[in-house]
């Protein structure tokens, strides 16, 4: 691995942010729901340098990010189901996977060979402003070594990747939180629970979507059981213990919310679960009080499941 001088931008260098990622570098940008680690989706150097800085395996696809619906529609095909999906909800936390279309230009790395991309057009102002200068699809995964916890502030993307990427640019805390909700089309199904409720995605659609989510035989690569890791272990639904994450009136030494707003615990899920690690003595068990099953709280039981899966290594 190479050993690099990451640097710490600002807004006021979006426009050397954007000739970096024009340039083949890794730039970590931050979008409503967590840090991406951006580089040009077309270029197969700066695209494996993604894989590398993250440990990832290559079986495992990138999110393209756009700025623009004809910069989507110039990659894949949209059917009926993609159009009005994309019409209500980007820009926003929802990544479609569409087939590609001839002359997409993208590196097949991203797709890790396969016949469909997931392309996603966030709202976060400065992810707006940064891909439309940088004028070209840009691959990111989020900013994180691979199978630990995602970043939402710059200082997360730092502590996991310093030395690895050439640039994080800072534009403070991610307001969802989590990962964007993952839908694919023919047939259309959702391949991960994320920040657009699944509820909004069935209203829209005006019927239920069918489901494509168990972790053991999963049809969106990265979905690995164990994942979102932190060092110390984690146990769900607990009401008690000696060391809990709270949700609401189960209290603890950090609470997701007190108030119970689902929205609040998932912005703060990815950074609690980091303090409650560094809090955390070698012996202890991280208790996580029970998260209800409505709105965030699928993709928020969904990362937690995932952190207390039993480790690969
Ligand atoms: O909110 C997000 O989605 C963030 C921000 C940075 O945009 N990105 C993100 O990327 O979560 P990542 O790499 O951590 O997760 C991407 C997921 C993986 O589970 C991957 O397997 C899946 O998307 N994916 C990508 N391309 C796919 C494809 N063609 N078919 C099925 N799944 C795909
Ligand atoms: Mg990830």
């Amino acid at each position: 691995m190479t050993d690099l001088d990451t640097l710490l931008l600002g807004p006021a260098d979006l426009a050397k942010a954007a000739k970096m990622l024009q340039s083949g570098q890794l730039v970590a940008f931050p979008t409503e729901t967590v840090y991406g680690l951006g580089a040009d989706a077309r270029n197969g150097t700066a695209v494996a340098a993604i894989y590398a800085a993250k440990g990832r395996p290559s079986f495992n696809p990138l999110i393209v990010h756009v700025a623009s619906m004809e910069q989507a529609e110039a990659l894949a095909h949209f059917d009926h189901d993609a159009h009005a999906l994309a019409q209500a909800f980007w820009p926003g936390p929802l990544s479609l996977v569409l087939p590609l279309k001839d002359g997409h230009g993208l590196s097949s790395l991203v797709t890790a060979g396969l016949d469909t991309v997931a392309i996603r057009m966030p709202a976060q102002p400065l992810a707006r402003d940064l891909l439309a200068l940088a004028d070209c699809p840009v691959a990111a995964p989020s900013a994180n070594p691979s199978g630990q916890i995602s970043p939402t502030t710059a200082a997360h993307v730092l502590a996991g990747l310093s030395g690895r990427i050439d640039a994080v640019l800072d534009d403070g805390p991610c307001d969802v939180g989590v990962e964007s909700t993952i839908v694919a089309t023919s047939p259309l199904r959702l391949l991960r629970p994320g920040g657009l409720p699944v509820e909004a995605l069935n209203a829209a659609l005006g019927s239920p979507l069918a489901e494509d989510t168990n972790p053991d035989t999963p049809s969106a690569p990265g979905q690995l059981v164990s994942h979102y890791a932190p060092n110390a272990r984690v146990a769900l639904n607990q009401t008690d213990g000696p060391f809990m994450l709270g949700f609401g009136a189960v209290n603890g030494q950090l609470n997701l919310s007190p108030s119970g707003d689902l929205h609040e615990a998932a912005a703060n899920l990815f950074a609690m679960l980091r303090q409650m690690d560094e809090l955390a003595s070698d012996t202890d068990t991280i208790h996580v009080a029970p998260i209800p099953m409505t709105g965030l709280g699928l993709a928020i039981n969904d990362r937690l499941t995932r952190a207390a899966a039993p480790r690969l290594g």
